[in-house]
């Protein structure tokens, strides 16, 4: 038995990467799944590689850009499989990048579009759909640059940070519903959106991402699955408002930092007494 037995899930950005991971692990797990995303070539390798893995799923070319896409996909989700439970608001992209002063306003919005209106559009139009079955699960990918500055491009983080906060005043609103909204804040994920603009790839990417979290090892696209399927699953039942960190620990502190705190302004061992006291 599945978790996702007998339900039904939209998820933007699920040609590649996380989405495309949390796809075939949802359609592993039994659910029904929508892949939408403006990549048709990487859309349809994601369908069929949802099917080998044993659930049915279709692909929906989508631009997260425009709000009647997101409605089409919505709607495709209801067309040939009868209900939705699960949106999962995951495509993204870096954005406007840069110093602040040399940001355009048509990068800012651009940025804003597909990485915040694009959540909105995801909740507003799948509401109606998990009213008529008596709950649902809406999910969406925010950052541990939502949580944080300097994990990623200004327009980026500001999205990321409204996607957590939109998060938890939604879900006030639909918890009386059974509609559970929570967000997901990944750390550093060996993806395509990380590596390809990156001089030397995914090798250094992979090496780059396994040295600055104290967990040893890059993140990888399955680790957010795993909890997106938790939060798209009963055993979340109780949770929602929630913005979930996957980071193999980078937010609670980065390992190079205590060792350089180590032996300079702290002492290696023993106990650190009363500043008054001398040693
Ligand atoms: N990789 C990381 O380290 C990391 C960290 C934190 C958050 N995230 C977030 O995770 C999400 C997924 O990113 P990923 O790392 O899997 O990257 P990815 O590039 O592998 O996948 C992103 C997908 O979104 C799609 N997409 C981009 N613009 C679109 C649009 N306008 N309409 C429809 N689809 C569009 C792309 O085609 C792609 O398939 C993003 O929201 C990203 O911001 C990633």
């Amino acid at each position: 038995m599945g978790r996702l037995d007998g339900k039904v899930a939209v998820i933007t950005g699920a040609a590649s990467g996380i989405g495309r991971a949390t796809a075939v692990r949802f359609a592993g797990e039994g659910a029904a799944v929508v892949i939408a995303d403006l990549n048709a070539e990487g859309g349809e390798a994601a369908m069929r590689e949802a099917r080998e893995n044993g659930g049915r799923a279709v692909f929906q070319k989508t631009n997260v850009e425009r709000g009647e896409d997101i409605k089409a996909a919505v709607d495709r989700a209801v067309k040939e499989f009868g209900r939705l439970d699960i949106i999962f608001n995951n495509a993204g992209l870096g954005g406007a990048v840069g110093p602040i002063e040399e940001t355009t306003f048509e990068n800012w919005d651009r940025t804003m579009a597909i990485l915040l209106r694009a959540v909105f559009a995801g909740i507003k139009f799948s509401v109606p759909e998990m009213r008529k079955v008596g709950g649902g699960s809406i999910i969406s990918t925010a950052s541990v640059a939502g949580l944080r500055g300097g994990a990623g491009p200004h327009a980026y983080s500001a999205a990321k940070a409204a996607v957590i906060n939109l998060t938890r005043s939604v879900a006030i609103e639909l918890g009386k519903d059974r509609i559970r909204v929570n967000c997901i804040c990944p750390g550093g994920i060996v993806t395509p959106l990380i590596y390809s603009r990156l001089p030397g790839g995914e090798p250094v990417a992979q090496q780059f991402f396994s040295q600055i979290q104290p967990i040893p090892r890059a993140g990888r696209p399955d680790d957010i699955a795993a909890m997106a399927l938790f939060l798209a699953s009963d055993d979340s039942e109780w949770v929602t408002g929630t913005a979930m960190v996957v980071d193999g620990g980078l937010t609670a502190g980065s390992p190079l930092s205590r060792e350089r705190m180590q032996g300079r302004v702290m002492p290696t061992g023993g106990f650190a007494g009363p500043s008054f006291e001398k040693q």
